[in-house]
């Protein structure tokens, strides 16, 4: 079993973190499910370090959810380890640093995916992490920040680092930075740094939609465990699905429609106790494009709830689409 301090994981599969989707509803359904581990989305570190920032409730963990990972964007090794303290003081389990997000605004600034070209800081920002924090410090980096010679040099070399700093969970998106989602993640490359520094341990993400391909990316790469990202997204059943294939059992039949309507209503619910009616019912249509996904007159259903304008619209569609 894998285990990062007094955290235990119950298979090697978890929730990767997605900013805009893996608020506490989403990592609480995920939880409930089977995953014994959770991220929040990325998280600028000058909110935590900023007084009145720190104190906003949507940024905390909730009692109901934890173990869960404190995901932190920075450009500076100084703000981000301070940013770390912050946020376990107010309850996370663990730190994610991330030097993988590729969204142009966050480049332009130095951040995220920025620094896979400057291995020199992200093993600063380790380091400086490590020493401030008594708790398991993950980082989450790309295969590159392009594919170009240099860039691969510095991927490995960002890799090294992690083996000889001790990193205790090495997240790896198959794609570059500059791919952002286009083209296919590239799992040859993470088997290969699992290869290389067998003492890490390691994650594997991208295009991971069922649990049976996150089984066979488990044993063709060889890596330690798999994270689930959009694939998770409304699909929370991934995790149940993956429990019964880690512990040998068959594939679960699709959950009845009135368990997959009982599980949509809870996630509204705790989307409308987080959020006002007004951005509740909209912010959960992303959710119903994937749970829709599984009912046999997907698009029909799915339209109803883009469609729908208020939280007793959403919660009516469901009680008759799903035979409630
Ligand atoms: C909408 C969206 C938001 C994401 N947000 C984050 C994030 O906050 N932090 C992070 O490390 N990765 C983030 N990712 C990357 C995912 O964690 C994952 O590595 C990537 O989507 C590849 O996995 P997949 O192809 O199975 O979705 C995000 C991806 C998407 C699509």
């Amino acid at each position: 079993m894998l285990t990062f301090d007094s955290i235990q994981l119950n298979m090697p599969f978890i929730q990767a973190p997605l900013a805009g989707y893996t608020d506490h509803p989403m990592r609480l359904l995920a939880k409930q499910h089977g995953c014994s581990l959770t991220f929040t989305g990325v998280m600028l570190d000058k909110i935590a370090v900023h007084p009145k920032a720190i104190k906003l409730k949507k940024f905390h963990p909730h009692d109901d959810e934890h173990p869960v990972g404190a995901q932190i964007l920075g450009e500076e090794p100084d703000v981000m380890s301070q940013a770390a303290v912050q946020f376990l003081k107010i309850g996370y389990d663990l730190i994610d640093l991330n030097f993988a997000c590729p969204a142009p605004k966050v480049l332009r600034r130095a951040r995220g995916g920025h620094l896979m070209a400057k291995p020199e800081v992200i093993r600063e920002t380790f380091l400086r992490t490590r020493e401030k924090v008594d708790c398991p410090v993950f980082m989450k980096i790309r295969i590159g920040y392009d594919h170009s010679a240099e860039s691969e040099e510095k991927f490995w070399q960002i890799c090294e680092n992690a083996a000889t700093d001790g990193v205790d969970m090495l997240a790896i998106h198959g794609r570059t930075v500059s791919q952002k989602y286009r083209g296919k993640a590239d799992w040859n490359v993470i088997a290969e740094v699992k290869k290389r520094f067998p003492s890490l341990t390691i994650f594997g993400s991208g295009d991971i939609y069922t649990a049976e391909t996150a089984m066979s990316r488990l044993k063709e790469s060889g890596v330690d465990g798999v994270m689930i990202a959009r694939g998770a997204i409304g699909n929370p059943w991934i995790f149940s699905e993956l429990q019964a294939l880690w512990n040998g059992k068959d594939m679960p039949e699709n959950p009845p429609l009135p368990e997959q309507g009982r599980v949509m209503l809870e996630h509204f619910r705790l989307i409308c106790e987080a959020y006002p009616e007004r951005k509740a019912y909209p912010y959960f249509r992303k959710f119903a494009v994937g749970y829709c996904k599984r009912h046999p007159q997907r698009k029909k259903t799915m339209l109803a709830i883009m469609a729908a304008k208020s939280k007793a619209a959403v919660n009516d569609i469901i009680h008759n689409a799903y035979g409630l």
